[in-house]
C-alpha cells in the first residue's frame, strides 16, 4: 500500500544517512521528493536519478539549511516546480562534539544554527503554503540526546532539545489549520555521522540497547512515512523515540 501518493515532501540533508533513507522510502510510497544537501553534489545527483526511476518526481537542491534566505528561496523553487508542499522533514544536522571546557563559541553557534535555526528557517518558509492548503505535516529530527542530554554534546543536545520545544509550539499554533508538527528522536542509528565514533564505544552501545542492535536509516524512515501520511492524521505535538528501547 502506497501511503504518500500525490504528496510533495521536502527533506533536508538527504544526500546520505537517515535523510537518504527517508527520501528513498517516501519515493517508494509514491511521494514526490524535493531534497537538499550541503556539499555532496555527486551523491545528490545519484539519488535524484535513483528516485526518478521510481515513477515519481524528484529533485535535489544545494541549500544551506542554516541560511534563512536560502530556505525561503528553496521553498519558492519547490512550490514553483512541484505545485504544493505537503510534508516537511527537517533532517539536516551536524555534530561538533567536545567537553564544555574545550567547546569553542564558534562550534556552539554553528551546531545551533545548522540543527535548530534551520528548523525555524524551513518551517517559516513553508508555513504560508501549508496555511493556504489547510494541511501539512512537519517532522523534525531530534535525538535521544535532546531528550536525555549527553556528556560532550552540550551544543548538540541543546539544539535537539530546542527542536522539541519549537515543534510543540508549532503544533499549538497551527493545529487549527490542520498543520501537524511532530518530532522523531532517533537513538543510535548507524550512518556516517556515527562512523566517526570509537569502535569499542559503539560495541558497548549496541549491548546496552534492549533490541541489541543499532538502528538503520530505514527504521527512522518507516516512522517518518507514518507521521507524513494520513495514518497519523490525529497525531500532533508528539515526540516519538525510535531507539530500540534505549531510553526505556
Ligand atoms: N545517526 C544517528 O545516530 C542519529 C541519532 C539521532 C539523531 N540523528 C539526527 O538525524 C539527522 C541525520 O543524521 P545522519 O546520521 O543521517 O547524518 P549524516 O550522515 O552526517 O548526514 C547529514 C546530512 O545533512 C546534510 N547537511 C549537513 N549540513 C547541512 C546544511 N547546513 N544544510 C543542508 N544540509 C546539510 C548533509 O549534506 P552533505 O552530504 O552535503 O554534507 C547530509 O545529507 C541529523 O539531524 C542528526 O542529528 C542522527
Amino acid at each position: 500500500m502506497k501511503l504518500l501518493e500525490g504528496k510533495t515532501a521536502i527533506i533536508t540533508g538527504a544526500s546520505r544517512g537517515i535523510g537518504r533513507g527517508i527520501a528513498q522510502l517516501f519515493a517508494q510510497h509514491g511521494a514526490n521528493v524535493a531534497f537538499t544537501y550541503s556539499s555532496s553534489v555527486e551523491a545528490a545527483n545519484q539519488l535524484e536519478t535513483e528516485l526518478n526511476t521510481l515513477g515519481i518526481k524528484a529533485k535535489g537542491y544545494k541549500s544551506n539549511a542554516a541560511s534563512f534566505t536560502e530556505a525561503q528561496q528553496l521553498a519558492d523553487a519547490v512550490l514553483e516546480e512541484f505545485g504544493s508542499i505537503d510534508v516537511l522533514v527537517n533532517n539536516a544536522g551536524i555534530t561538533k562534539d567536545n567537553l564544555l571546557m574545550r567547546l569553542s563559541e564558534a562550534d556552539f553557534d554553528t551546531v545551533i544554527e545548522v540543527n535548530l535555526k534551520s528548523v525555524f528557517n524551513m518551517t517559516k518558509a513553508v508555513q504560508r503554503t501549508m496555511l493556504k492548503q489547510r494541511k501539512g505535516s512537519i517532522i523534525n529530527m531530534s535525538s535521544v540526546v535532546g531528550v536525555k542530554g549527553n556528556a560532550g554534546q552540550t551544543n548538540y543536545a541543546a539544539s535537539k532539545a530546542g527542536i522539541i520545544g519549537f515543534s510543540k509550539s508549532v503544533a499549538l499554533e497551527l493545529g487549527s489549520r490542520n498543520i501537524r508538527s511532530n518530532v522523531i528522536a532517533p537513538g543510535f542509528i548507524e550512518t556516517e555521522m556515527t562512523d566517526k565514533l570509537d569502535a569499542e564505544i559503539v560495541k558497548g552501545w549496541r549491548q546496552a540497547i534492549p533490541l541489541k542492535r543499532g538502528g538503520t536509516p530505514e527504521d527512522i524512515a518507516n516512522a517518518c512515512v507514518f507521521l507524513a501520511s494520513d495514518m497519523s492524521a490525529y497525531i500532533t505535538g508528539q515526540t516519538l523515540n525510535v531507539d530500540g528501547g534505549m531510553l526505556t
